[in-house]
């Protein structure tokens, strides 16, 4: 068959409640224009994020009904820890509430300023958990993830050559390395396995820890899989552990690949890091054996780390998100080429280009989507990256994008068709579109809660 169906039923539903575009007018005013502010009540398709928003399992169900809540040594810890030790293979293996929580002990640990930390290209709280400890975050992505529409099949690359440069100039600086698969920030496209050998190779030879930020580790296993000779006969669970032979350690968000609602870990294999981090462990977040989880969260993401791996969910999964993005390319819709993992990524600026960078395109299509169908996005661009220079003159960010992140199974291809259908609707009414200006704003993480009007 061709048709690639949802490898699941049904068994459990939550209501969705379907808005008119008169109430959807008035939500947006009313929420200053940003879609962070309108109340999940009022979205009909929520793409805000793919993190701890998907559905769980029948078995993970099951296992939540099996957490052990004893404060040290829970049956439910050990049961997540073999099932991590399993895919990851690391040897310490540190619960978190979710992922930033590990990032903030691992940097912390770690780094100290005047560091520098190299990175494919760094989420948003890997980067403000490093520049919270005075050190240095430094984005080296491959030179073709610069041409937004090119297909490349593994765009989430990190330039070796400038690592090995930065290495050479500045190695004693810096305490780790690490690499994000699949590239949120970089559109969420994956990293080869021949990068990350040839990235941890580079750190070996100086002597530097090598480190995965793991989120998309399954998908990122996916696309070795479909498109890196040599990994067709392999089994996804072969391809994650190779990727992690590679490393000296991972931090985790199990919201993403966990298929968890909330949770995360911190793994190496340094007996006498470990040591430290668990002491900020137990400082901040709990003990040893369960970090910021309940019993049950550990017991689901047992669970889900084997769900993950499964070839008819992974095949799912990546179809529907290329399902999505190369219905409304293939209409004439810019995204960010091919399309990703977890979510397609609409480039803005070529969206609408008569909207400058400094009118917020990207609130602008994202406020479209909303009004056109309930659908929420989240701008990508100068709201979120860009800021003001020197002489405080606003600077826009490098790329104006919408992300269109897709929870895991918890859409049909019905919703998906609804989303096409508003996507190509309000292409086709694009000069229409005007630009927004921001009225209110904090000086940090502005997109959160910033408001805005149209200019
Ligand atoms: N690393 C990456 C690559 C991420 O995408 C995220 C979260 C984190 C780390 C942090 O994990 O949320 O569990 O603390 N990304 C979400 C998103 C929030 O919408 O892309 P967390």
């Amino acid at each position: 068959m061709r048709t690639i169906i949802e490898p699941f039923r049904i068994q459990s539903v939550y209501p969705v409640r379907m808005t008119t575009r008169e109430e959807r007018e008035r939500t947006v005013r009313d929420a200053g224009f940003n879609l962070f502010r309108v109340p999940a009540r009022d979205v009909i398709v929520d793409l805000l994020t793919d993190s701890g928003t998907g559905a769980m399992s029948a078995q993970q169900w099951a296992a939540v009904m099996r957490g052990d809540e004893s404060y040290a040594g829970s049956d439910s810890f050990y049961r997540f820890e073999a099932a991590v030790r399993d895919i990851y293979g690391f040897r310490h293996v540190i619960p978190t509430h979710q992922g930033r929580a590990a990032e903030r002990i691992l940097f912390q640990t770690v780094c100290r300023p005047g560091h520098v930390v190299p990175n494919n290209t760094h989420f948003d709280t890997t980067r403000a958990n490093i520049e919270h400890v005075g050190a240095e975050a430094v984005d080296l992505p491959c030179a073709e993830s610069r041409d937004l529409g090119v297909p490349r099949p593994f765009k989430g690359n990190m330039d070796l050559d400038a690592l090995g440069t930065l290495l050479s100039e500045r190695g004693q600086d810096v305490p780790l390395v690490m690499i994000t698969i699949t590239n949120n920030s970089g559109g969420g496209q994956p990293v080869s396995m021949a990068n990350i050998r040839g990235a941890s190779e580079i750190c070996r030879r100086h002597g530097i820890p090598f480190y995965i930020d793991a989120c998309r580790f399954a998908e990122n296993a996916w696309f070795i899989r479909h498109n890196e000779v040599g990994y067709e006969q392999q089994s996804y669970l072969e391809i994650a552990r190779e990727m992690f032979s590679y490393a000296d350690g991972c931090t985790m968000s199990a919201k993403k690949d966990g298929l968890a609602n909330i949770g995360g870990f911190l793994a190496t294999n340094d007996d006498e890091l470990a040591r430290h981090e668990e002491e900020l462990l137990i400082l901040t977040e709990g003990f040893p054996t369960y970090g910021g989880m309940a019993g049950r969260d550990l017991d689901a993401i047992a669970v889900g780390l084997r769900e993950v791996l499964e070839p008819d969910y992974l095949e799912y999964r990546i179809a529907s998100t290329r399902y999505l993005g190369r219905f409304i390319a293939d209409e004439g819709v810019p995204i960010v080429e091919p399309p990703g993992g977890h979510a397609i990524y609409i480039d803005a600026a070529a969206f609408c280009p008569h909207i400058p960078p400094l009118e917020l395109p990207g609130i602008s299509l994202a406020v479209e989507l909303y009004r056109e169908a309930g659908i929420r996005s989240v701008e990508i661009g100068t709201v979120m990256f860009g800021g003001t220079d020197a002489a405080g003159t606003p600077t826009p960010a490098p790329h104006e994008l919408v992300r269109l992140a897709i929870p895991r199974r918890t859409y049909t291809q019905s919703h998906i068709d609804y989303v096409v259908e508003a996507t190509l609707e309000v292409f086709a009414r694009r000069e229409a579109m005007r630009g927004y200006r921001i009225v209110e704003a904090p000086t940090a993480l502005r997109h959160f809660t910033a408001r805005f009007e149209p200019a």
